[in-house]
């Protein structure tokens, strides 16, 4: 099965290899087990090569034997979910002799019964993956068509339950690929006589930035002339125009030696664009919410559901919405949500927050909560991706695209959203005072500057204490309060990238049973918040660093500059500039994804594509 994919399709006057392979390459972070591509030659022939491991050993194979050169091609690269990462179940798969090819991402729920009833007709299988019993099923339906390939395929797909975007292409029709979607993403790229599928933008931007979004349960036809978009019965509809904000420029490393490590780069830009066109004379108005008033001032409760590292960053701004907005706040991860009868009327707002916009846990959980009636806010960094369609209001984080599995900039830029959206929410229920918002207004616009004071001023000495540290067994981090989160986030790119054991506290719970696990020369990264605004917990997580001092621990503290009570018991100090009560998540964090990243690079790891994970998690 295809679960998480990416995918690619071209028809035009150019040779299509080369185009697939420079959109797989781009869109590897979506799935890397296995790669392969199919084109339709000059005679109408089509070829196809496939090949498991990452996609240069695809490209090798095809440097070694070339494909006869074709303008119609689709590609894929694939990220196994049943049906391990071989050869045979890598995509594409072929049906009707070798002349139709297909794609797919996503699960076909009953491929099951549909396989049974095709074999009971005599069809044969090389794969164990449901993609292929659609491909067959595809042939079957092609013939019984009479060579009708839309017609086919609106059949097939109609026929499909579950997940899948589905690209197919037939040698009998060179200059036509045909795509669908259901649950699973998929974008059409506009070129000048050439045109683009992908399941995202990065597939095509470095040809065109004209992209057209198409909806649930649509198909797609596309010629070197044009594009045809049809329901599942094949009635025209509408599709919405965009313009892709970022070039392809934008989706490289740019001279970096990671895509972490230049995305950790982009972080003051990250929350920059963010904020940008939303703050204006001290005040936040977010104009994707405009005229949607009604969103909040009939609710009594906001429930953030999401996953990882974007739910830490929900549990952040939990802070944020119960001051500003002054609305209770509960986070939950999406996948618990759904499966516990939770209580939801029009008066709750369910944001999501997903970088990728394409998480099925959080998806589905939002999808639940708009069925029983809740109100839905996507918090999303990708254009056209499926949880924003699927809510009713948008407030993109504008981190620009995040290729490394780890997530760091969108992090920061998700954050910034919830804070944004909590001074807009305060704003129109009148919750929030003049002043208090032109407070936050005038911090949040001055965190990029700090965090690229922290990127300059304290990068050296992070990477240089993970180098030392690359032997570690464990690392602990505390935090309290809005580092509470950050102590979490601090543990999960750690383990994520490093493989290291790491977990994450309330500094406060120590005493309740976490504090057993310190022994001498235990490594314990404490964030200590502000004493200037936040004298109270500033104390008491100085006596915290004292407890685990006694019984030997290696502490190494993130503190305000200025900070000097903190001296006497940190084995290593890290500083981060001043900054408002609610402001310090946004700061602290920045050593910490820097520390796992050198850590990471000092055990020679590939940040990037970090084993067993994917970038885009769309199978629950
Ligand atoms: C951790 C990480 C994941 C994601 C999570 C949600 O570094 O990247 O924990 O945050 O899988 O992904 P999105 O935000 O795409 O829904």
């Amino acid at each position: 099965m295809g679960g998480m994919c990416g995918i690619v399709g071209y028809v035009g006057p150019r040779p299509s290899e080369s185009i697939l392979l420079s959109g797989l390459a781009r869109l590897e972070y979506r799935g890397y087990d296995s790669a392969g591509i199919a084109v339709i030659d000059a005679d109408g022939t089509l070829g196809m090569r496939k090949r498991a491991g990452k996609l240069g050993v695809l490209r090798d194979d095809l440097a070694r034997t070339p494909l006869p050169d074709g303008t119609t091609g689709i590609g894929h690269t694939r990220w196994a979910t049943h049906g391990g990462p071989t050869d045979q179940n890598a995509h594409p798969h072929l049906a009707d002799d070798g002349r139709l090819a297909v794609i797919h991402n996503g699960i076909i729920e009953n491929f099951a019964a549909l396989k049974a009833e095709l074999l009971a007709s005599g069809a044969t299988f090389l794969s164990e993956t449901d993609t292929e019993v659609a491909a067959v099923l595809l042939a079957h339906e092609y013939r019984a068509n009479g060579g009708d390939l839309e017609a086919a395929f609106r059949s097939t797909v109609s026929r499909l339950d579950g997940a899948f975007t589905l690209l197919a292409m037939h040698q009998e029709h060179p200059g036509l690929v045909v795509g669908a979607r259901r649950n699973s993403p998929l974008v059409i790229g506009l070129g000048d006589g050439e045109n683009f599928l992908g399941s995202d933008v990065a597939a095509f931007v470095e040809h065109t930035r004209s992209a057209l979004a198409i909806g649930q349960d649509q198909i797609v036809a596309i010629t070197p002339e044009g594009v045809r978009v049809t329901d599942f019965d094949g009635n025209a509809v509408e599709v919405e125009p965009f313009q892709v904000t970022w070039d392809a420029a934008a989706a490289e490393k740019g001279g970096w030696s990671s895509f972490m490590a230049k995305e950790v780069s982009e972080e003051p830009e990250a929350v920059a664009n963010t904020v940008r066109g939303r703050t204006h004379d001290g005040i936040v108005e977010i104009p994707e919410l405009e005229g949607l008033d009604g969103l909040f001032t009939g609710i009594h409760r906001i429930l953030v559901i999401a996953c990882g590292t974007a739910a830490y960053a929900g549990q952040v701004g939990k802070y944020a919405l119960e001051q500003w907005a002054r609305v209770p706040v509960d986070v939950e991860l999406a996948h618990e949500f759904r499966y516990r009868d939770p209580v939801l009327d029009p008066g709750t707002l369910v944001v999501s927050i997903s970088q990728s916009g394409e998480t099925m846990d959080t998806l589905m959980a939002v999808k639940y909560a708009r069925e029983r009636g809740a109100k839905t806010l996507s918090i999303c960094n990708t254009q056209g991706a499926t949880i924003p369609r699927e809510s009713d209001a948008i407030v993109y984080t504008h981190a620009g695209p995040e290729v490394a599995v780890a997530s760091t900039k969108a992090f920061v830029a998700q954050i910034t959203a919830l804070y944004l959206l909590a001074l807009h929410i305060g704003r129109v229920r009148g919750a929030v005072t003049a002043e208090q918002q032109a407070t936050a207004v005038a911090e949040i616009e001055a965190v990029p500057g700090k965090i690229s004071w922290i990127l300059e001023h304290q990068q050296e000495r992070v990477t240089q204490l993970a180098r030392w540290m690359a032997d570690s067994r464990s690392v602990l981090f505390l935090g309290r309060h809005v580092g509470f989160p950050i102590a979490l986030e601090g543990a999960l790119k750690l383990k994520e990238i490093s493989y290291i054991h790491a977990e994450g506290f309330a500094a406060g719970e120590l005493k309740h049973g976490p504090i057993a696990l310190i022994e001498p020369g235990q490594p314990v990264f404490v964030i200590v918040p502000s004493p200037v605004h936040s004298p109270v917990l500033h104390d008491k997580v100085v006596s915290n660093i004292q407890e685990i001092r006694a019984r030997g621990a290696r502490v190494i503290v993130i503190a305000e500059e200025g900070d000097a009570a903190v001296l006497p018991f940190a084995d290593e100090v890290l500083r981060i500039p001043l900054a408002g009560p609610l402001f310090e998540p946004l700061l602290a964090v920045v050593p910490l994804h820097v520390f796992a990243m050198g850590l990471a690079t000092a055990r020679g790891l590939d940040i990037d594509q970090p084993r067993n994970l994917a970038k885009s998690v769309t199978v629950e």
